[in-house]
């Protein structure tokens, strides 16, 4: 599996002291609050479960999977629910959990279709931006890293359903995409 890393963009290390400081900045900004964290599956899970235990305050964990339509490394900008959140949200303090901003299409979709529901306020946390790519604009609280415009892997993010669990984020190697 490493042999498809062409490089690796951010360390196990680096991600770990990153993922403690955005905890103890949210811990901060969601004292005395009524906090759900919805995780964005599937690409969400690692950040979501190390981010949690940094959270040093009661909160929800609730899941929310979306798709874009077709298996290509680009959003469609059509985006299906596969699974929705098991409890209401309504007057309560959402914090969307996600693995990477990209064109910001599944984003921006996700969050007018939870702001119908009336959460008493609605944030978003991801572990990577890519901001070169954004096609629709959306307003991120909290990023781990901004990254330059390559695709990348690990620490949640696949290609093609593998390689999420490398510890740390890497980019694929050009041979990788021929397999
Ligand atoms: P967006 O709708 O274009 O912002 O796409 C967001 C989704 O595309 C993410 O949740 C990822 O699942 C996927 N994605 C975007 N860039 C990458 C990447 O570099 N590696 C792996 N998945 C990616
Ligand atoms: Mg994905």
């Amino acid at each position: 599996m490493l042999e498809h890393v062409e490089k690796v963009l951010i360390d196990e290390e680096t991600l770990q002291n990153r993922v403690k400081e955005l905890g103890r900045q949210i811990t901060e900004d969601y004292r005395g609050k009524d906090l759900v964290i919805i995780c964005i599956l599937k690409g969400a899970i690692l950040f979501t479960s190390d981010l949690v235990k940094e959270i040093k305050l009661p909160l929800a964990i609730d899941f929310m999977a979306v798709s874009s339509y077709g298996r290509s490394t680009k959003s469609s900008g059509v985006v299906r629910i596969l699974k929705d959140l098991d409890e209401e949200i309504e007057g309560r303090d959402v914090l969307i959990v996600e693995d990477i901003v990209d064109s910001g299409l599944t984003l921006n979709y996700l969050l007018e279709n939870l702001r119908s529901r009336k959460p008493a306020s609605i944030k978003i946390c991801c572990c990577l931006d890519k901001p070169e790519r954004r096609k629709v604009p959306v307003k991120v609280d909290y990023v781990g890293f901004n990254i330059p415009d390559e695709f990348v892997i690990g620490y949640g993010l696949d290609y093609a359903e593998k390689y999420r669990n490398l510890p740390f984020i890497g980019v694929l190697s050009k041979e990788a995409y021929q397999e």
